[in-house]
């Protein structure tokens, strides 16, 4: 019998090794359907690594990845994008000389069996010009259409980032330190964006900051030297002797 709500995402036993180093190290772990998941931890606990496996751009040393479901461990970036999986990266991947409009448009299109060309008239796309004024619409950039990207505020540009990862309707969405690099006022708008999407999207996301991870997530994973050291509901994990010591230790 299948289990008729299978997790978002389940990882069992991951682990990464880059030579002698074992970056992610038998990662158990489960996210259920439209959960929030915070993932916090030092620079250099695995983080980013981890999610490198779960999108599919390294391959695992050891271990399994299932999404909704479905065993992916073997399957490439893009099948796992097909399976409703998106991420954004925690240093900024956009095309800075474009517009806010013509980066969501590309966003929009990969996805889609639409070729686009940017030089003809961009009217001549209605639908993916719908689903680009939606998903900007959803990070707070409607108005922002015709800016140049890199004339864009630090924080608009991250926003920018989430629609893009918006752009074909992700079922899971992994977020690398949405707020990283943002002065506090833009990180509290971040942080409200996030918190008011689609809440059927599931969203995995990593945040330095352990004040902003509580504030998104009911439960928190904390990864030290790629091991999962405490996971739970954010008081229980606040409260755990050895994240107070990584915490208090690495201020
Ligand atoms: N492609 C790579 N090759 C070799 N070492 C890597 C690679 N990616 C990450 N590492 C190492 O793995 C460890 C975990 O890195 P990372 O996942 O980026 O941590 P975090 O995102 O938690 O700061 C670090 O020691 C880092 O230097
Ligand atoms: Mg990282």
């Amino acid at each position: 019998m299948t289990d008729p709500t299978p997790p978002a995402l389940s990882l069992s036993d991951l682990s990464k090794t880059f030579g002698g180093l074992r970056a992610v190290d038998g990662v158990m772990l489960q996210v259920e359907a439209g959960e929030r998941r915070a993932i916090i931890g030092p620079n250099g606990a695995g983080k980013t690594t981890l999610f490198n496996l779960i999108s599919g751009e390294l391959p695992p040393t050891e271990g399994r990845i299932t999404l909704f479901g479905r065993d992916v461990t073997r399957l490439p970036p893009h099948r796992r994008a097909a399976r409703g999986l998106a991420r954004t990266y925690q240093i900024t991947n956009l095309f800075p000389r474009l517009t806010v409009l013509e980066n969501c448009l590309l966003a929009v299109q990969a996805l889609t069996s639409v070729k686009l060309h940017l030089h003809r008239a961009l009217h001549r796309y209605p639908a993916l010009f719908e689903r680009a004024r939606a998903v900007l619409e959803a990070v707070g950039l409607t108005g922002k259409e015709g800016e140049t990207v890199r004339n864009l505020s630090h924080g608009e540009q991250r926003q920018l980032e989430i629609a893009l990862a918006l752009a074909g309707a992700p079922r899971l969405l992994l977020l690398d330190e949405p707020t990283a690099g943002l002065s506090p006022g833009e990180s509290h708008l971040m942080t409200t964006l996030l918190k008011r999407l689609d809440p059927s999207i599931t969203i995995l996301v990593i945040e330095h900051d352990m004040d902003v991870a509580f504030e998104l997530a009911k439960r928190v994973t904390v990864l030290h030297f790629g091991k999962v050291i405490a996971d739970g509901l954010g008081e229980e994990v606040k409260a755990n002797p050895l994240v107070q010591e990584i915490y208090l230790g690495a201020q």
